[in-house]
């Protein structure tokens, strides 16, 4: 028998133990062995629960006992999350995670660390969920040059943004439904603001492209300034309003940022709806992929956790490497207006007005709306497509990148 520990019994702690017990042969006949939960780190006790004896309160137990060969970290914040899984690898133990604030922050740092001690750092569900993004990024598609990754790649903000399109309902009111529905937390700001989703394109990029950019420092706008005049603006133009996490190489320089975007009815990403996830990955041989699925939630987001668990205990005899990440110089980083797309801008007058935009956008895609209309300009940096409308005398009431 194989024991692991589980750190954090909350939402995906407690699926990942529900997801072990559901599958428990065929994980066993995986694995070559059962696999028993000896441990549940905790702040609090689970008396009904049925794995409630194994809780324990603190982590030194785990970490001095040499039975447990892994530990699966689902505790959430950085804090003391990063901590634990140093001395978890650092006493010998491979570590799995859900926890996306821990790898976009330290993953080099861990990497390196699991690397050092000849264990695994596997994060498999701290990207889409369920969805299975990080193994194709990293073995499946290992033959060729990723060009570019964009996607939804926040399930909370998806809900929102479908219902305020189906319901023509305004950001506040339905903010609320996903907090009463359980999608959406107390405190929304992670969501809403774009931090989720730009801790996950930076674990993208660095996947991508070796370097693990800072979460906090790339360009991030989230939803809350969204309205129906957004959703009515890209329904003109037959697309969606939705929260983009997009990494790409400019100049030899990695670019990322999230960001709401005009995505049209072209691309499959604008079907993606409710709290699914959809992620296109550009490779130079693939072509484009679409990676599509349950981006959140308890029992998706623990089978991938349990995937890693798998991986690991089933080819303890073949170390896999992990992947080596530099942690990002100010020379690895695109500066954000070298970013060049297609721009959606809504701009008050008349149609005089419009001729003069479409020749300064260079582009024929205007929608006329009451007293003001849409344009889709030729692909440009954000300052280009500014200084050409004023040089016509225009300026947007707002502005939206374009997906192509
Ligand atoms: N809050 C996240 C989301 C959870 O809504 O996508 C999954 O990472």
């Amino acid at each position: 028998m194989m024991q692991i520990a589980i750190l954090g019994f909350g939402v995906v702690g407690s699926g990942t133990a529900e997801v072990l017990e559901e599958n428990k042969k065929l994980i066993a006949a995986r694995c070559g062995e059962e696999v028993n939960v000896k441990y549940i780190l905790d702040l609090r006790e689970f008396p009904e629960h049925p794995l409630g004896d194994r809780v324990v309160h603190d982590i030194k137990i785990i970490l001095n006992d040499p039975e447990v060969l892994l530990v699966a970290e689902m505790m959430g914040g950085s804090h003391p999350a990063y901590e634990f899984t140093r001395a978890a690898l650092e006493a010998g133990k491979s570590v799995v995670t859900s926890n996306k604030e821990v790898v976009s922050t330290f993953g080099a740092e861990l990497l390196e660390l699991a690397r050092a001690n000849k264990v695994s750092y596997f994060f498999e569900a701290s990207v889409g969920g369920g969805i299975p993004i990080i193994r194709p990024l990293q073995t499946d598609l290992a033959s060729n040059e990723i060009l570019a990754v964009s996607g939804i790649l926040n399930g909370t903000t998806n809900f929102i943004l479908t219902k305020m399109k189906n319901e023509g309902l305004d950001f506040a009111t339905v903010l609320k439904e996903a907090q009463v529905l359980g999608y959406a937390e107390a405190n929304p700001a992670a969501d809403v603001e774009g931090l989720d989703a730009a801790r996950k394109t930076v674990i993208l990029a660095a996947l991508s492209f070796g370097v693990l950019l800072d979460p906090n420092s790339i360009p991030t706008e989230g939803i809350t300034g969204i309205t129906a005049e957004h959703t009515a603006v890209a329904e003109a133009f037959g697309g969606a309003v939705k929260l983009i996490g997009h990494t790409e190489k400019i100049d030899g320089k990695v670019w990322a940022g999230v960001s709401p975007y005009l995505v049209p009815a072209s691309n499959p990403v604008s079907h993606v709806d409710g709290v699914f996830n959809g992620i296109l990955v550009d490779a130079n041989m693939l072509g484009r992929a679409l990676f599509y699925g349950a981006g959140a939630g308890k029992l998706p987001t623990a089978s991938a956790v349990v995937a890693d668990i798998i991986d690991i205990l089933s080819n303890r005899a073949n170390e896999r490497k992990s992947p080596a990440w530099r942690i990002a110089t100010a020379d690895d980083v695109a500066p954000a207006d070298k970013y060049v797309a297609c721009r959606c801008f809504l701009i008050e007058g008349c149609p005089r007005c419009a001729e003069k935009a479409k020749a300064a956008l260079k582009t024929e895609e205007v929608a006329m709306l009451d007293g003001k209309f849409a344009i889709v300009s030729a692909p440009m940096t954000a300052s280009d497509a500014d200084a050409a409308l004023s040089s016509v005398g225009l300026a947007s009431l707002w502005s939206l990148p374009v997906l192509d």
